[in-house]
C-alpha cells in the first residue's frame, strides 16, 4: 500500500495553529465579562472557606453563558488554596443524575477506599456525615445541571437534613441550571432551601461575543487568517439567536474547518455563513437529546405527527404546516404509555410547550376562532425526519448504556 491515503494526516493546517483551543472541551482560563459573577460566587462561598456553613446558592443563566466554565475555574482556584476546612465537590448531574449517584460521587471524591465497596444509600450518607463531623469540615456540593436529577427533592432534603445530623461544620449546595421552568417543578420546601441566594448569568451581547471569539481565534488560528468581518458575523449570529458563547465558538471553528477542507487560506464571512447553518442544527440536535425525558417525548410526538400525514396538519396564515396542540398531547400520551411511563398532566404539558418554544425547538402560534375554537398550533423548527432519527438514536443509546 502506498502512503497516498495518509498523505493529509500530518499535513500542517494552513488555518489552525492550535485546534484544541476551539474544542468544546477546552476550559478557558481567561473568562471575559464574568469578573462580577465570579466575585459574587466567591463571596457567597466565603463563609464556607472560613469553616462556617454558608447559605445555599442557585445560579441561573441561558445555555452558553459561562456558568460551567466559571464554576470549574473557581473550583480549581479553591483547590489550590492552602488547606482550609472547606471541601468542594463539583458534580455534573447529567452523569450523576440521582440522589444515590450524587452521594456516591461525593464519597468517591473524598473517601475513595470506602466507595469501592458498594454500600447502600444509608451507609453512604452516614459515612459522609461522619467525615464532615470528624473535624468540622464544610462541604460545598456544586450540582451543575441540577434540573436533570430524577429525585431532586429527595436529594435536597437529604443534603439539608444532613446539617441537623452534623455537629460541627456542614453542607452547602450550589445549584446550576439553564431551564426556566425548573423552579416550578420543585417542592416549595426544596425551592426555599435552594434559593437562599440567587445569581443570574446574563446572555452575552454581540460585542462581548466578538471579543470572546477574537480571544480564542488569537490562540487557535494562524495569524491573520480570520477576517475581522467573519468574527463579527459569527458574533452577530450567535447574539441574535441566544447570546450563547458555545454557539459563537462553534461557528468560527466550523468556518475554519470549511476553509481547511476547501484548501482555502482565509476564513471569511462566506465560510461563517455556511458554518452557522451546520452549527445551529448540530446544537439543536444536541439540545433535543439532552432534554428531560417527557419534553423529549413531546418533541418526538410532534415529529411523528409532522411526518405522518395531512390529517393532523393545518395550514396557517404564513402557509406553513402546523399541528394542533391537542393532537400532540394525545400522541405524547400514547407514546409515554407504550413505554410504560406515566404521562404528565395537561398542565405540565403546556408548561413544557412554552419551554420548548423558548428554546427555539418548536414554534407555536395561537389560532383565531376556528373549527376547534381557540387552540395552539405547533411546528418544529427543524426537519421532522432528522429530529425523529436523532431522538430514536439517542433512546437506543440510552437503552443499551
Ligand atoms: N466569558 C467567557 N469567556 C470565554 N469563553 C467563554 C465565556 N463564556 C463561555 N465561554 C465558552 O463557551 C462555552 C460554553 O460555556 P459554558 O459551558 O460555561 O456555558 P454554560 O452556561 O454552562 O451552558 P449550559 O447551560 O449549556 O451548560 C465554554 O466552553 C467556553 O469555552
Ligand atoms: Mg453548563
Amino acid at each position: 500500500m502506498s502512503n497516498e491515503p495518509f498523505k493529509d494526516l500530518f499535513k500542517e493546517s494552513e488555518i489552525f495553529s492550535n485546534r484544541e483551543m476551539l474544542s468544546p472541551h477546552y476550559i478557558p482560563h481567561n473568562l471575559l465579562f464574568r469578573d462580577k459573577q465570579i466575585n459574587e460566587i466567591v463571596k457567597y462561598m466565603t463563609p464556607s472557606l472560613r469553616g462556617e456553613r454558608g447559605r445555599n446558592l442557585f445560579i441561573y443563566g441561558k445555555t452558553g453563558t459561562g456558568k460551567t466554565s466559571c464554576m470549574k475555574l473557581i473550583v480549581e482556584k479553591l483547590r489550590s488554596l492552602p488547606v482550609t476546612k472547606a471541601r468542594i465537590s463539583y458534580i455534573n448531574c447529567r452523569i450523576y443524575n440521582s440522589r444515590y449517584r450524587v452521594l456516591y460521587k461525593i464519597v468517591s471524591d473524598y473517601l475513595p477506599l470506602y466507595a469501592k465497596r458498594g454500600y447502600g444509600i444509608v451507609d453512604i450518607y452516614e459515612r459522609i456525615i461522619n467525615w464532615v463531623d470528624e473535624d468540622g469540615k464544610v462541604l460545598v456540593v456544586v450540582l451543575d445541571e441540577i434540573d436533570v436529577v430524577k429525585d431532586l427533592d429527595d436529594l435536597i432534603y437529604t443534603l439539608t437534613r444532613a446539617n441537623s445530623d452534623i455537629k460541627a461544620g456542614g453542607i452547602t449546595i450550589v445549584g446550576i441550571s439553564n431551564r426556566v421552568s425548573f423552579k416550578d417543578s420543585l417542592d416549595p420546601r426544596s425551592l426555599s432551601t435552594l434559593y437562599e441566594n440567587e445569581l443570574i448569568f446574563p446572555s452575552y451581547n454581540s460585542n462581548e461575543l466578538a471579543t470572546i471569539i477574537q480571544d480564542r481565534v488569537a490562540g487557535g488560528f494562524k495569524n491573520g487568517v480570520v477576517d475581522p468581518a467573519a468574527v463579527n458575523l459569527a458574533a452577530a449570529i450567535a447574539a441574535k439567536d441566544s447570546g450563547d458563547a458555545r454557539l459563537a465558538l462553534k461557528i468560527i471553528s466550523k468556518a475554519g474547518e470549511i476553509a481547511d477542507e476547501n484548501g482555502g487560506k482565509k476564513v471569511t464571512v462566506q465560510e461563517v455563513g455556511e458554518a452557522a447553518k451546520v452549527a445551529e442544527e448540530e446544537i439543536a440536535y444536541e439540545l433535543i437529546n439532552t432534554l428531560p425525558e417527557h419534553q423529549k417525548l413531546i418533541v418526538y410526538a410532534v415529529a411523528l405527527l409532522s411526518i405522518q400525514g395531512t390529517k393532523y396538519k393545518r395550514l396557517s396564515n404564513d402557509g406553513e404546516n402546523y399541528i394542533f396542540s391537542g393532537d400532540v398531547y394525545s400522541k405524547y400520551e400514547n407514546i409515554a404509555q407504550s413505554m410504560q411511563k406515566e404521562p404528565k398532566s395537561a398542565r405540565w404539558y403546556r408548561k413544557y410547550i412554552t419551554d420548548l418554544d423558548m428554546q427555539g425547538i418548536i414554534t407555536t402560534y395561537e389560532s383565531g376562532k376556528g373549527i376547534r375554537g381557540h387552540t395552539k398550533l405547533i411546528k418544529l423548527a427543524y426537519p421532522p425526519e432528522k429530529i425523529k432519527n436523532t431522538i430514536e438514536t439517542g433512546m437506543a443509546k440510552e437503552a443499551n448504556g
